[in-house]
């Protein structure tokens, strides 16, 4: 038995052996170093003969040989020497340990026998007789005393890759020893992603960090929907007051554009690269049922809208309904009736009940004089849009001063359905061999969960993205306060979830919803720093990880231009960022 519970075993920096456990509950690794010297969260290595096993801590637990020892402070009864030599026979702290990857690494390279034994262990694999070993989803355990190690940065690598690997971008870093963390780009955007976190947590940060990489890596066009004009251009961090580079600064012009929303659209003061105006054409009567709970909508509506696009067609119905007078009467034979211009006649000539369409009328108000819908826009924005991220350009569309639910509603789902139709022929003729590979496209969202809510998901083309995966090269980085509000189909399909503090039960269950070890995760999540402090999780990480954010100022860009290998614009960041 161990003469002292804080002594090394034989190699230098174990950290203690396991005892107990299994893949179920976990394993319990018995601690040789004091337990504060070990947090919540630590990356874990197990070396078990051939084997490495890798895991996260998630409990730590005193425990003792007999309660009684726990229970009584022996040092004010006994001489401290005694004390202490008792107390380290009978007094320990377990590790709990939630094993996710075992890789197959051969003998340890200083072990006695190694240079014999390395030899015969590659040499099925050098002749092809066996693969060429890979992390892989943990299926059995480490023996018993398998000693146990904080994770060196090497080890980080090996699971999680290196910074110089194509696609591998830091996010950030371990908690204690400050290893780099990278995700791989190429997977996350793979399949849609989500960045959570109570208010304040740092999703917006870590969402410039993300869309940073990716436009540094060149892995995909972004357009953002950029509600709260965070992303576009520089802005003042609320809480520290520091200036926060925005995107379009960082890379130029000629790789991030803004579109504002409307002809007039400034942000804070600065005009936007180019105008997003809608005409009254591109606006189908899906868009406006899509804003049911928005408008507050009859059930009646899509009667009304049917007849409407019936009479009118498919572009024309809006501009022909917004024409129409509400209440214009004409007198006839000394009655009041509806004059041929009004909603009412229409809705009579039509068969629709003249209160059904006058309700739809009056509610509809709020689009008709939307100034960013017009009969004749000077181009075809959304056009203009597609143009941009087919050539691999990327959009930070501005809301301006539009800022309501509406505006984000309308307008996202809208450009989306847009785009993705647009995907799915670019998509369709490549595989028919008539067109080049699609570009990869990647849409941020924030507040995802008004456009991903239950009851929304069913008929938004943002759901039909999330699940339908790569299919069309079109993938969602959504971003949101509260996932438990998300639809839980929406959630389980994304690939990457990044989750920060979260101090609601149901937030914490959505995120960990569909993953495997969620009871570890779940206590793990609910004590994260408030800040900059993030759990990575999901099909896209090879295993779960607890981050520290990587930090979002001006040595941020200094770096990405040190690692550069993508298309950052040199010349212009420096330029913004150093203006003299
Ligand atoms: N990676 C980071 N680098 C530098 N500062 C950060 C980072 N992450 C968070 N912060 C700090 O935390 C503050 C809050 O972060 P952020 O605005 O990203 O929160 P949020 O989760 O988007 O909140 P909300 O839900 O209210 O939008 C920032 O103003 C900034 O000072
Ligand atoms: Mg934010």
């Amino acid at each position: 038995m161990q003469e002292n519970n804080f002594e090394n075993t034989n190699s230098q920096s174990a950290i203690g052996y396991v005892v107990g456990g299994g893949l179920k509950e976990n394993l319990h690794v018995r601690l040789t170093v004091p337990p504060f010297s070990i947090q919540e969260g630590s990356f874990i290595v197990i070396k078990s003969g051939y084997w490495q096993f890798y895991g996260i801590a998630t409990d730590l637990q005193l425990g003792a040989t007999d309660q009684r020892f726990a229970d009584d402070q022996m040092g004010k009864r006994l001489p401290e020497s005694i004390a202490a030599l008792l107390q380290g026979q009978t007094l320990y702290t377990n590790l709990i340990v939630l094993p996710s990857l075992m890789l197959e690494n051969g003998p340890e390279p200083n072990s006695p026998g190694y240079v014999l034994e390395y030899p015969i262990w590659r040499k099925p694999i050098e002749d092809g007789e066996k693969e060429e070993p890979r992390p892989m989803p943990v299926k059995t355990v480490p023996v018993h005393h398998s000693e146990a190690f904080l994770a060196k940065k090497g080890d980080i690598a090996e699971i999680f890759g290196k910074e110089s690997d194509d696609g591998f971008f830091v996010i950030g870093h371990t908690r204690e020893q400050k290893h780099p963390v990278c995700v791989n780009l190429d997977k996350l955007i793979q399949r849609s992603s989500g960045i959570f976190g109570a208010t304040g947590s740092g999703k917006s940060f870590l969402t410039r960090i993300i869309l940073a990489g990716l436009i540094d890596h060149d892995k995909a066009s972004v357009l953002v929907y950029d509600m709260h004009n965070e992303y576009g251009l520089d802005d003042t961090a609320s809480d520290t007051g520091q200036n926060v580079v925005g995107l379009r600064s960082a890379f130029g012009r000629a790789k991030v554009q803004i579109v504002g929303l409307g002809s007039s659209a400034d942000i804070r003061g600065v005009a936007p690269d180019f105008n997003l105006t809608l005409s009254y054409q591109d606006i189908i009567p899906e868009d406006i049922e899509l804003l049911s709970r928005e408008l507050n909508l009859k059930e009646t509506t899509s009667g009304t809208l049917d007849a409407l696009v019936q009479q009118f067609g498919p572009t024309g119905w809006f501009k022909s309904f917004r024409d129409m007078k509400h209440g214009k009467t004409v007198e006839e034979d000394g009655k009041k009736k509806p004059a041929p211009d009004s909603v009412a006649f229409w809705a009579n000539q039509s068969g629709i009940h003249p209160m059904a369409a006058e309700g739809l009328h009056t509610k509809l108000k709020r689009l008709f004089n939307k100034p960013y819908i017009v009969e004749t826009p000077p181009s075809d924005s959304i056009q203009a849009i597609i143009e941009s991220l087919r050539k691999g350009q990327h959009i930070v569309l501005s809301f301006g001063k539009f800022e309501s639910d509406l505006d984000y509603l309308l307008i996202s789902n809208l450009i989306t359905r847009r785009i993705r139709d647009e995907w799915e022929k670019m998509t369709n003729q490549f595989r028919n061999g008539k067109a080049s590979e699609p570009r990869q496209l990647v849409i941020t969202v924030e507040e995802a969960h008004k456009l991903l809510n239950r009851e929304m998901a069913a008929q938004t083309t943002f759901s039909t993205i999330a699940r339908e995966m790569r299919k069309y090269y079109v993938t969602l980085l959504v971003i949101d306060q509260r996932p438990s509000q998300i639809y839980d189909e929406v959630m389980s399909q994304l690939g990457t979830r990044v989750c920060g503090w979260l101090g609601d039960d149901d937030d914490v269950h959505a995120v960990l919803s569909g993953l495997a070890g969620r009871d570890a995760l779940r206590g793990m999540l609910a004590r994260l720093q408030p800040k900059e402090e993030v759990l990575l999780l999901g099909w896209g990480v090879p295993m779960p990880i607890l981050v520290r954010s990587r930090r979002y100022d001006a040595d941020f860009y200094k770096d990405l231009k040190r690692s550069q290998k993508g298309s950052f614009d040199k010349k212009a960041a420096i330029d913004t960022l150093y203006p003299d």
